[in-house]
């Protein structure tokens, strides 16, 4: 199949390479010149595993790059995957998605359909079928709108596009649901689980599946707090939670709480939504709340370890919102940078993928060319994002370059009882702090 690609992000990028490794044939488009200048001689603008060979691999062949929405006329179908950012409101701005499909449409042939690849509130694809008929009177029923929520990890977004544990089309004609079986035959063909509904369903069902996750993700940080007001074990909690089948033991991981491209965003997205539907949504602010409070926590866990601020050198480990992205959208390590520095701290930070964007982002935050030279001098580290490479840090040497013997490990992921064997007062995430005999 000809398909069409509006956007070159992260969920646009990795649907162009994906849908040509499938076999079809992909014209992606984006605004922004330069970016499809590097794309075209294979750079990729971000970090995510496995994207720059696919791109390599099909770039100049079955995939090309256009900067012109007329390039489009062709594709059978089309879709958009251009940004909603938060309004001042939390609502999402739809402006770019409402513009792609206008221009899309203004170029496109007769059955063109065009898919909502962003996330968007319940009730975008009935805006855009109208956006549709006004531009092309001409096409009034040859040209249809469907959604096709992505559920991709950063980090993981290629397998999971490749291997996608479902996929979720919400079409209102009968060619419509045909054209998306079509892009999607070799899944299917493959087995993987393919659900049909109507369009609001699976607008809908998108905010719900991101509003859950965060939900469990902020019930085991509530329980954390709790377990450290308790004296009680949270990853023993959280065990005991997954191992009954109806909870499962996916997304109950207490920590510094989520942040990227997605979940805070859509929280308050989702909010606004059911607002404007008369439904007061209150769950989804307590979810934020929590998360807010994660960072909170680790925040009074350093100021009780070097006690005043002022002045302090706290090395943090990990800038990213989650380990395999140089993603820092809403990361709750910058935020906690953040309220650090505001309260006079230094925060000397490393991150094996993310340091310059996490510098474009704050500024203030010194950037260290590696983990021992974040660590030389600091009154405490804090390990916020838990790239797998900090699990093989040298403890011993760790506690020489430092000037405390202060961890506050706001993942869990270091050895508590290592760092207690070298000397250091360790903080982790709903347990007990473990300190040396002071
Ligand atoms: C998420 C959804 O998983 C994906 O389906 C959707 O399409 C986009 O949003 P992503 O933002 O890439 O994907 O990251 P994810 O792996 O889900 O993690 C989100 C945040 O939650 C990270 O900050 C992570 O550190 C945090 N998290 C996740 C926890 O704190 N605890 C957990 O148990 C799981």
């Amino acid at each position: 199949m000809q398909l069409g690609v509006v956007g070159t992000g992260h969920v646009g990028l990795v649907t162009c390479v994906t849908f040509a490794e499938f076999g079809h044939d992909v014209i992606a488009t984006d605004e922004d010149q330069a970016k499809l200048e590097k794309l075209e001689v294979g750079d990729t603008p971000f970090f995510e595993p496995g994207l720059s060979e696919l791109l390599q691999k099909h770039r100049n062949g079955k995939l090309t790059f256009s900067h012109e929405k007329r390039s489009l006329t062709d594709a059978d179908v089309v879709f958009i995957c251009v940004g909603t950012p938060p309004r001042a409101s939390g609502e999402a701005n739809l402006a770019a998605v409402e513009n792609s499909a206008r221009e899309v449409a203004g170029h496109a042939k007769a059955k063109t359909l065009i898919v909502e690849k962003s996330t968007v509130p319940a009730g975008t694809a009935t805006r855009l079928r109208r956006v549709l008929r006004h531009e092309r009177p001409d096409l009034r029923d040859d040209l249809d709108v469907a959604s096709n929520p992505e559920f991709l990890r950063e980090g993981a977004a290629i397998e999971d596009s490749l291997r996608p544990s479902r996929i979720l089309v919400g079409a209102d004609s009968g060619w419509a649901r045909e054209r998306m079986r079509g892009v999607y035959e070799p899944l299917i063909d493959k087995g993987v689980e393919y659900i049909e509904t109507d369009i609001a369903t699976a607008e809908l069902s998108k905010h719900a599946c991101n509003a859950f996750l965060a939900l469990k993700i902020s019930y085991i940080n509530a329980i954390a707090r709790l377990c450290e007001r308790a004296g009680a074990d949270v990853e023993m909690v959280a065990k005991v939670l997954g191992s009954d089948e109806r909870i499962g033991p996916h997304f109950l991981k207490a920590g510094l709480g989520f942040g990227g491209s997605c979940f805070p965003k859509d929280l308050r997205a989702f909010d606004v939504l059911a607002r404007e539907l008369g439904y007061d949504f209150t769950l989804l602010r307590d979810i934020a709340k929590v998360n807010d409070e994660a960072v909170d926590a680790a925040l009074a866990k350093v100021s009780d370890a070097v006690w005043n601020l002022d002045g302090k050198r706290i090395a943090m480990l990990g800038l990213s919102f989650k380990p395999g992205t140089d993603d820092v959208r809403f990361s709750p390590a910058l935020e906690l940078a953040r309220r650090l520095i505001e309260r006079g701290a230094t925060v000397v930070g490393y991150d094996p993928h993310a340091s310059e964007p996490a510098q474009a982002e704050v500024p203030e935050i010194e950037i260290a060319a590696s983990a021992e030279d974040a660590l030389a001098e600091s009154h405490c580290l804090v390990l916020a994002t838990e790239w797998p490479e900090f699990r093989a840090l040298d403890l011993a040497k760790a506690r020489e370059l430092m000037a405390y013997p202060v961890i506050v490990d706001a993942r869990n992921f270091l050895d508590g009882r290592e760092a207690l064997q070298a000397g250091f007062t360790y903080y982790p995430v709903g347990r007990p702090r473990l300190a040396p005999d002071e």
